[in-house]
């Protein structure tokens, strides 16, 4: 038997300016305020990335590279380790980037890598707790209500039992 499934994919797509959750706001504002801290002298594309904690904390992140180039790690994963080093029993609510080319802020959203979106399903997974993802181009901001929608038919802990 054959079937043709179908995967929708929900977004919210905005100017910047016509954010009117303050939460919101305040994780973007963090993320850029973070951007000079990315470690780029290879790319010249540094990213960054502020998550939301459950008791309230941002934490931030940006993408850290190498000589070696696969040793560096991307804005989003330095900012979701960091945060469950620190506060493993803390569910991550949200999660910002935003990301400067050759230190011109780009004004599209950001997407966020394959691997980036693997760790993002799997913290949702562990925490049982959809993760709002906020692509914060400086004019144009895409929102979505989690993780998995940006990684469908994606591998979990499921199939290594
Ligand atoms: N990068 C991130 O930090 N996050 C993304 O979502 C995409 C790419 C980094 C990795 C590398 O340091 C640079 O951007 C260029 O790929």
């Amino acid at each position: 038997m054959k079937k043709n499934k179908e995967i929708r994919l929900e977004f919210v797509e905005c100017e910047r300016e016509a954010i009117d959750d303050l939460s919101v706001q305040e994780l973007i504002n963090s993320c850029y305020s973070n951007l000079d801290n990315a470690y780029a002298p290879y790319s010249h594309f540094s990213v960054s990335a502020a998550v939301l904690l459950e008791n309230g904390k941002i934490i931030t992140g940006s993408n850290q590279e190498n000589a070696a180039y696969p040793s560096g790690l991307c804005a989003e994963r330095v900012a979701i380790f960091y945060a469950n080093s620190q506060y493993p029993n803390q569910k991550i609510m949200a999660l910002a980037v935003a990301a400067k080319y050759n230190g011109k802020i780009i004004e599209l959203p950001i997407p966020p890598c394959g691997a980036c979106r693997q760790v993002l399903v799997e913290t949702e997974n562990r925490f049982k707790n959809d993760i709002k993802i906020i692509l914060a181009g400086f004019k144009t901001v895409i929102i979505t209500d989690s993780a998995r929608l940006l990684l469908p038919l994606n591998f979990d802990e499921t199939f290594l039992k």
